[in-house]
Parts: structure tokens; C-alpha cells; sequence
């Protein structure tokens, strides 16, 4: 699976562990930046990237990180395809994908350790959309706002 990452200054640290993480576990990872630490970017400088590179499919999911993971989500929703979510919890972190299709984790470096942050991504990336039909119901109810 082809995962995309990508953080702002908030996010820079976080985005290094989680990196390494997934080259370990076995996954081929696309990096958006930020690419050195400059505590004056802005996350939607690479978050966007990111979201557009899901939306077309160029990268199968991803995650983005900014200090708290707001600014990250906040964007990230606003290109078409792209559903983000900030995940503070393991529960959230594959029941977004079974039941939502989350298709973008957001973490926030600043709020989440190293070590529940790898376990939200590895919940994630294990996680599979169910395609019941009451979730398909109500995302075909979500994609309707996106025309
Ligand atoms: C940057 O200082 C911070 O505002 C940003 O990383 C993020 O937390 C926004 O939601």
C-alpha cells in the first residue's frame, strides 16, 4: 500500500517517527514536507499536496500532521474525495475506516505520544471500509455536498 505524509512545524517530529514506521512495516511512502524545520510554515502548504494526491488516487491514504491535527483535518475535507479526520484514540482510528471510509489520518504532534500515534496509524492502515449499506447511505449523503 502507497501511504502519503505530510506536517507542518507543529507536525515535523512526529512525521519522522511515523516516517520510519511505515518504511519498517513494510509500506511504500510518498513525503509531502515538510521537508526541514521552518517554525513559520503553514500546514496547508503540504497538507493540500497530500489530500489531492489521495483524490487521485496517486497515494492510497495518508497521514497529516500539524501541531494539534485541526488545521490539518480543516483542510484536508475541503478537496473533493478526501475524508480526514483529527484521531485521538484507537477506537476511532479504524472504526473511521470501516464505518467512514477515512481515507486521511490527522495527528497532532504536539498532543499525541510516539507510541500511540504508531498504534492510531497501524489501526488505520489495517482498518477496511465494510461497504454496508447504511454506510454507504450516508457517505453517498457526504459525496452529494461535494458537487
Ligand atoms: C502551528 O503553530 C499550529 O497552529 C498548527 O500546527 C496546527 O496546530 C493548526 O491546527
Amino acid at each position: 500500500m502507497k501511504i502519503g505524509i505530510a506536517a507542518d512545524h507543529g507536525g515535523y517530529e512526529l512525521k519522522k517517527i511515523l516516517h520510519a514506521f511505515l518504511v519498517t512495516s513494510g509500506y511504500e511512502v510518498v513525503d509531502f514536507g515538510a521537508y526541514e524545520l521552518n517554525e513559520q510554515d503553514d500546514y496547508p502548504d503540504y497538507v493540500v499536496p497530500l489530500a489531492q494526491a489521495i483524490a487521485t488516487k496517486d497515494v492510497e491514504r495518508g497521514i497529516a500532521i500539524c501541531g494539534s491535527g485541526v488545521g490539518a483535518s480543516v483542510v484536508a475535507n475541503k478537496v473533493s474525495g478526501v475524508r480526514a479526520a483529527l484521531i485521538n484514540d484507537y477506537f476511532s482510528a479504524h472504526q473511521g475506516v470501516e464505518d467512514d471510509n477515512l481515507n486521511l489520518l490527522c495527528l497532532g504532534g504536539r498532543i499525541t505520544g510516539y507510541m500511540a500515534a504508531e498504534e492510531y496509524v497501524q489501526a488505520f492502515l489495517n482498518a477496511k471500509f465494510t461497504g454496508l449499506e447504511r454506510h454507504m447511505r450516508r457517505l453517498q449523503k457526504v459525496h452529494l455536498l461535494e458537487k
